[in-house]
């Protein structure tokens, strides 16, 4: 709560209000309703721009759910999401389309991420053409080339790379390729989904630095997701704890790890394993 006091003179960048979403499941009599699942509750929070927000939570908490909708790829029961002043789901088709080039996501695993039959060259540019035509981006095969090729050296991958194809990376080097995908656009918000946990601890610390220089670098903000206080706490501002579709608590990392107040975000920091050098 003190960092957003902090980051309120920036622009603010995301604003989600009272965010709700209601899953009906399939009937299991003729007789009764559909049973309802509340995964998401009322979540509220704001992002300034430039700065990250972590999202911690177990399993079935409403991580993913909070994801989708702010990737506007699902719809609130209730509630908005306000990128830069505009609810994406009040948006028509075209506004939303045009509205993607701020917003890209980066998935869990890059095995199902990446079309294994599509080369690198057009897995990165996608999110150019679903924009379609507009002011800035590049027209022509060779100023899109040289678009994702730039991509690919700013993630630390080489430009020849792009005539590769998915298989022939490590798994590390696929998460590269899905950031390099996610930076086409020149975002101002990447909403990442677990993007480290299906990697091996030693790469995750790799991507998660190369995620820090080029927020630097872009001043770019994250809505970072994971179910690891730990895996957040050098590349988030602030953290929300979500339990059951509600956030219980909000801070620092620092003070979520050194005074957790919610029973369910001390239990979180205990499970954090406490090796010397855990990633960092
Ligand atoms: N399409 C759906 N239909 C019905 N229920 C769903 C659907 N998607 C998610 N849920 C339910 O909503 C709740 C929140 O799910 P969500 O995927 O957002 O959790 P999560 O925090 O991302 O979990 P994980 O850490 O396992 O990825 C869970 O109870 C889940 O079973
Ligand atoms: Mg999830």
């Amino acid at each position: 709560m003190i960092a957003v006091q902090n980051i309120a003179s920036g622009v603010e960048l995301l604003k989600v209000a009272e965010l709700k979403r209601t899953y009906s499941l399939p009937r299991t009599s003729l007789w009764r309703p559909a049973a309802q699942r509340h995964a998401l509750r009322g979540v509220s929070f704001a992002l300034q721009a430039g700065r990250s927000l972590g999202v911690v939570g177990e399993s079935g908490s409403g991580k993913s759910t909070l994801a989708r909708l702010v990737m506007a790829l699902d719809t609130p029961t209730a509630g908005s999401v306000e990128l830069l002043g505009r609810d994406l789901h009040r948006l028509g088709s075209q506004e939303l389309r045009a509205a993607r080039r701020h917003f890209q996501m980066v998935f869990q695993d890059p095995y199902a991420s990446l079309d294994p039959r599509m080369r690198v060259e057009r897995i990165v540019a996608e999110p150019l053409a679903h924009l379609g035509r507009q002011p800035g981006s590049p027209a022509g095969r060779e100023a899109v080339r040289a678009r994702v090729q730039a991509a690919l050296e700013q993630v630390g991958l080489r430009a020849q790379d792009l005539d590769k194809y998915p298989h022939e990376f490590s798994g590390g080097q696929r998460q590269r390729v899905a950031i390099a995908r996610a930076l086409i656009t020149r975002p101002r918000l990447i909403v990442a989904d677990e993007p480290v946990s299906a990697l091996d601890v030693s790469v995750q610390a790799q991507v998660l630095n190369l995620m820090q220089d080029l927020q630097r670098e872009l001043g770019l903000s994250y809505l970072f997701i994971s179910h690891d206080l730990a895996v957040v706490q050098h590349l988030c501002d602030e953290v929300i704890v979500l339990h059951q579709g509600c956030i219980v608590e909000r801070g620092t990392p620092q003070k979520l790890f050194h005074a957790p107040e919610h029973p369910y975000t001390q239990a979180l920091v205990r499970a954090v394993p406490r090796l010397p050098g855990h990633l960092f």
